[in-house]
């Protein structure tokens, strides 16, 4: 569980279940010996893709899941964070302007390249602080009102862009779109 969580959000933080695996036993059974040394382990096959239920998740809230050993940080958020996020100008990114977003490769920071819908609302990322892997606090922590690595104190802005302290770039997002209107599909 992520630091910054509250434990009424415990609960929540499950309500997610695995996919995966489908066709992984269509293949013939003469190539399956060898199919079956290439694929990865059952445990990393069931886990490959997530599903996860945000209908409960309010507007200012983060939900926090764990997907494939790491935490997922999925925050719903409110005008004021979107608004900062997208007052921000490329010059102010001054540790790094890249999305870090594999749905919308090769692309900028720009707040609209980091977040799961075209309104701003869902930002989903990687849970994991840049600099050395510790767990940002979440929730308007730090000087930019997203989130803070106390570890060494690095700062992240309301789109989890790098803005101060060590971490050399900003946090991660992982493959992710919504699948319906309340669910979030991980992987
Ligand atoms: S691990 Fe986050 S600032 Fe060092």
């Amino acid at each position: 569980m992520s630091q910054g969580e509250t434990h009424d959000t415990t609960r929540r933080d499950f309500l997610y279940y695995a996919t995966g695996g489908a066709g992984a036993v269509a293949t013939g059974a003469a190539v399956w010996p060898l199919v079956n040394q290439m694929n990865p382990s059952a445990d990393v096959q069931a886990l490959s893709s997530i599903r996860v239920d945000v209908a409960d998740v309010a507007v200012g809230s983060q939900l926090t899941v764990k997907y494939l050993g790491k935490p997922i940080f999925i925050r719903r958020r409110t005008a004021e964070e979107i608004e900062a996020a997208r007052a921000v100008s490329a010059a102010e990114l001054t540790i790094d302007q890249g999305s870090q977003n594999p749905n919308k490769p090769d692309t900028n920071a720009d707040d609209q390249n980091r977040t799961l819908d075209e309104a701003g609302e869902w930002l989903v990322m990687v849970g994991v602080c840049t600099h050395l892997g510790c767990v940002p606090i979440g929730d308007g922590a730090g000087e930019f009102g997203g989130w803070f690595c106390p570890c060494h104190g690095s700062h992240y802005d309301t789109a989890g862009r790098i803005r101060k302290g060590p971490a050399p770039e900003n946090l991660w997002i992982p493959v992710a779109e919504f699948v319906d209107a309340t669910t979030i599909k991980l992987g």
